[in-house]
């Protein structure tokens, strides 16, 4: 047990839903136009589940690519962790029903709630196991059905969510490579910014929210905003610094994808070029824990770095929590 393995990404892969949803569409819905959206979110488009479909299909659908990408079968699995502040059933979990869907009969599996920050989360917990040995082969999933806890009246909000999932499988790799440094954090006492009430809502959440519908997500997006481009920078640094490298060691940073004046803000803070930072937002907008294993995947397969490069992945999200992660990719 005191092994000491390096754990590394040996698959990925996503899934998003076919139907899509453009500005134009919600100008229809709501008092909005396509041209505030694009210059206050750089959002154009967003993936939406139909109204009946689980989001835990979706998790399925990137499972299985990323088993594919790592040459393995669900049967490997000893673990399946789902990131998601949107389960289809708070029980089972969304990690029971993907494990059940794939037949990953040896696996355990829990869900894992840290709100957009969850991959991040979900990393440095599969770190732990398969750094001592523990375990081999960890599922770890960003699966998130945002458009079905949304208020569709409330410009906003409504304009900025989509549905999605992510995946990747972890395991043992060359030493020197894979997950060189994690940092995780939360700042609880500004959770009341951004809340998705579950089995209790309280007397002063019911009085913040304007709309009918007192159960749907509810956030003041100034003040996320401004903790959002304080964190991206912070976090992006600390992860680097604590192992003694900087940004010139990095060839790209992977960033939650909220809002396009955020990555701006992070991108100046940090002093990067925009070759330096990979941005998704404008198809999917805000796909919360999902954001950050989908972009991944996308940046792998349009071959934005090879084996050897360091990869900064950084979140943000309700809790408030937020997360950063180095990686030396190790395939
Ligand atoms: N269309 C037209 N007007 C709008 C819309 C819309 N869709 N939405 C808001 N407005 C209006 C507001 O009503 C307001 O009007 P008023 O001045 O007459 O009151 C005006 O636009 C400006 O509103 P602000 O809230 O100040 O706009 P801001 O520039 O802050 O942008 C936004 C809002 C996009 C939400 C931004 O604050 C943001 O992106 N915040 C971060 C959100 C985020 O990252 N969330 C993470 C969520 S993570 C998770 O866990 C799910």
């Amino acid at each position: 047990m005191n092994k000491n393995y390096s754990c590394g990404i040996l698959g990925v892969g996503s899934c998003l839903p076919d139907k899509v949803l453009t500005n134009q569409d919600w100008e229809k819905m709501v008092d909005t136009t396509d041209e505030w959206i694009t210059k206050r979110t750089g959002i154009s488009e967003r993936r939406v589940l139909e109204e009946n479909a689980p989001a835990h299909e979706l998790g399925i659908n990137a499972a299985k690519m990323a088993l594919e990408d790592a040459n393995l079968t669900a049967e490997d699995l000893d673990l399946i962790i789902v990131t998601t502040e949107t389960p289809d059933y708070l029980s089972p979990s969304m990690s029971c029903l993907v494990q059940n869907a794939i037949g990953a009969k040896k696996a355990a599996a829990f869900d894992l709630n840290a709100a957009c920050s969850g991959f991040i989360y979900g990393m440095t917990v599969a770190d732990k196991f398969i750094k001592t040995g523990f375990y081999k082969h960890i599922l770890l999933i960003g699966c998130e059905g945002l458009t079905k806890i949304m208020d569709w009246k409330d410009r906003n909000t409504c304009v900025l969510f989509g549905d999605g999932a992510g995946a990747a499988v972890l395991g043992p790799v060359e030493e020197g490579y894979g997950l060189l440094n994690s940092c995780i954090g939360a700042v609880g006492e500004l959770g009341h910014n951004l809340t998705i009430p579950c089995c209790h809502i309280s007397e002063e959440d019911i009085a913040r929210r304007p709309g009918e519908n007192k159960r749907v997500l509810w956030m003041d997006g100034s003040e996320v905003f401004k903790f959002a481009v304080k964190i991206m920078d912070y976090g992006t640094r600390k992860v680097l610094e604590e192992v003694e490298m900087g940004l010139d060691d990095v060839k790209l940073v992977v960033p939650h994808q909220a809002n396009s004046r955020i990555l701006d803000g992070a991108k100046k803070r940090l002093g990067i070029s925009s070759e330096k930072i990979f941005s998704n937002l404008h198809k999917y907008g805000n796909i919360s824990s999902a954001s950050i294993p989908v972009g991944l995947n996308e940046a792998y397969r349009e071959g934005r770095f090879k084996k050897g490069d360091n990869l900064v992945l950084v979140g943000f999200g309700g809790g408030l929590t937020w997360g950063s992660a180095l990686i030396k990719w190790s395939k």
